[in-house]
């Protein structure tokens, strides 16, 4: 009875006038604070639009009648940061590679665009810090045992030109043969040669083959790996006498090294970084552990 008093009766409310079957349609109209808000939602859509970059066109978009760009706001962001850097980096450009270590100033820049650098391009491939190996193949940067050499001039040129790349026409170069593949050698004499690798790298091995194999490897390896297996920089030629191995040291995997030979490819950088940042970034992995 109570909840009935309460309750507007129907008739109360006017009607549209609509009527089917003699369902009648109330007229309930929306609260007026609720219509105005409405409406102001759509003069500030309208207003945004006219004002920001927002109806899309073919290429790009309207650019909107005070343009504001984030794009634009981050482009002057970094140039305001690169101009706060040029003179350093001018500096770092100029410089005689073997002094900026001792300059403090430019050995603190280098230091750390280096590691921004370094973490931004070349971790993917040689792990986080230069610490070591991601992948077989990816020589660790922390050590002192380089492929190609560590003085600062060394490690410059190998991150300008990269190494067996095909976009770079100075990129360093060397192609072991595939003795196996190409039939320079027959599955006896790699066995040998094999035996001989593991005997000089310290490992257990077959004496009795690894004494040919001393034969075939001075024949047809000592060119690049030298008599005694001390490897040979000019040519990225690794040493095979310690247990540093960039491709495995295992009797498995010497014997697929030497049946197909490996051909590790490192991009050039001269093409994608400024010479500020490849100093930088040589500069950082020069002093991270085994730089000469
Ligand atoms: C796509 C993978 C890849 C990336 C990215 C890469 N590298 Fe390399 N890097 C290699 C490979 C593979 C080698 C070894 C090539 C060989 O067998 O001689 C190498 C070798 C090197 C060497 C020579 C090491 C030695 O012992 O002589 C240096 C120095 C080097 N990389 C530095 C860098 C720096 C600095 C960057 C970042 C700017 C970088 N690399 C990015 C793959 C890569
Ligand atoms: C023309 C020069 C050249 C000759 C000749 C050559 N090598 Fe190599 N060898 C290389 C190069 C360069 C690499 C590194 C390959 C790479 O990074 O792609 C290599 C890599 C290796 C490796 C891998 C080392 C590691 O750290 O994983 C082994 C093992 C090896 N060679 C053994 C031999 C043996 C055995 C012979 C002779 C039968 C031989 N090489 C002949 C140039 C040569």
């Amino acid at each position: 009875m109570c909840a009935k008093q309460v309750k507007k009766e129907p008739r109360q409310v006017e009607t549209t006038g609509h009527q089917w079957d003699g369902i009648e349609e109330l007229n309930n109209p929306l609260p007026r604070w609720w219509v105005w808000v409405f409406y102001a939602t759509i003069v500030w859509g309208i207003g945004y639009t006219v004002a920001y970059p927002a109806w899309p066109l073919i290429t790009g978009a309207t650019p909107g009648v005070i343009g504001g760009s984030t794009r634009a706001d981050v482009a002057a962001e970094i140039e305001r940061f690169d101009a706060a850097n040029s003179a350093i980096k001018a500096k770092l450009v100029a410089a005689d590679l073997n002094a900026i270590g001792s300059d403090p100033d430019l050995a603190g820049y280098a230091e750390r665009a280096g590691a921004a650098v370094f973490r931004t391009n070349c971790t993917t491939c040689h792990g986080s810090g230069a610490a070591g190996f991601v992948g077989k193949g990816y020589p660790n940067l922390l050590d002192d045992d380089w492929l190609w050499g560590g003085t600062m001039e060394d490690i410059h040129l190998t991150i300008t030109h990269g190494i067996r790349n095909t976009t770079d026409p100075d990129a360093r170069y060397s192609e072991m043969p595939k003795y196996g593949v190409d039939e320079l050698l027959d599955a006896t004499q790699i066995g040998q040669v094999v035996e001989h690798v593991l005997k000089i790298s310290g490992q257990e091995h077959d004496a009795v083959a690894a004494e040919a194999g001393a034969t075939v490897f001075a024949e047809n390896c000592a060119a690049c790996h030298m008599e005694d297996g001390a490897g040979d920089r000019t040519q990225g030629a690794p040493k095979l006498t310690d247990a540093i191995w960039l491709y495995g040291g295992t009797r498995e995997a010497i014997t697929y090294t030497v049946t197909n030979a490996r051909f590790g490819v490192m991009p050039n950088w001269n093409k994608r970084l400024s010479e500020d940042d490849i100093r930088a970034v040589a500069f950082y992995v020069h002093s991270r552990g085994g730089g000469e």
